[in-house]
């Protein structure tokens, strides 16, 4: 058994990303320690999803920084107290500076709620939905200063209804997040994938298209 690896969360919102990789960990799928959550934004319930499961959690509440890069780097001093060996942005709604990126080479993840590389940004269920896209999905990659851009590592897909809302279409997809999530993670922690340069590798492979997630 090798050691569990080293885990902080940052998140905004409901966090049912985070409890994804909180059960998993549980079920003794997913060999990480969650050492800090940290969120942007006080009183959101994934800070009670946190302190539910004994992790200890962080406010650092971006308005009370004059600029983007004040916050980023007392959000990276704070992060690195716990000398995390990979950092989850689990429903972080913050563009992150380069300095940010950079400092967390090869060791930042992140879940996008649409199929890399359609609908990088915000909205991406209503886009789709608009887009007439008859399949929508998410993509876990690690970040790069390119916004939602950085080496994808898996993509789990969903049809799209012709009945679907955002809401409805948004749930759907939350689903598989929270089955990819874990998983991506846990191949980091097996020291499985890892990423070069631009590159994501997993057992050594260049991922040049991500792994299609397919239970
Ligand atoms: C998830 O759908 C995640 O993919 C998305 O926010 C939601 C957070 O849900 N992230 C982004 O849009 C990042 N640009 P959660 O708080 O329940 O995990």
């Amino acid at each position: 058994m090798t050691a569990p690896l080293p885990i902080v969360v940052l998140v905004s919102g409901g966090g049912s990303n985070l409890q994804a990789i909180i059960d998993a960990i549980d079920r003794g799928e997913l060999p990480a320690r969650i050492q800090a959550v940290i969120s942007n934004r006080p009183e959101v319930f994934a800070l009670e999803r946190a302190a539910r499961a004994g992790i200890p959690t962080e406010v650092l509440d971006h308005t009370a920084y004059g600029t983007r890069e004040d916050y980023d780097q007392a959000l990276m001093a704070a992060i690195d107290r716990h000398h995390p060996a990979l950092v989850v942005l689990a429903g972080f709604m913050r563009i992150l500076t380069p300095e940010f990126v950079h400092h967390y080479h090869g060791r930042l993840l992140n879940i996008h709620p649409s199929l890399l590389p359609r609908h990088r940004g915000l909205d991406t269920h209503r886009r789709a939905l608009e887009a007439g896209d008859s399949e929508h999905g998410a993509t876990v990659h690690f970040v790069t200063a390119e916004l939602d851009g950085g080496p994808r590592i898996i993509q789990a897909r969903v049809p799209v209804h012709p009945d679907d809302t955002p809401e409805s279409l948004a749930a759907r997809v939350l689903e598989k997040e929270h089955r990819i999530y874990p998983l991506a993670i846990r191949w980091f922690a097996e020291g499985r994938l890892r990423q070069e340069h631009d590159q994501a590798l997993l057992d050594g492979r260049p991922l040049d298209e991500p792994v299609r997630f397919d239970p």
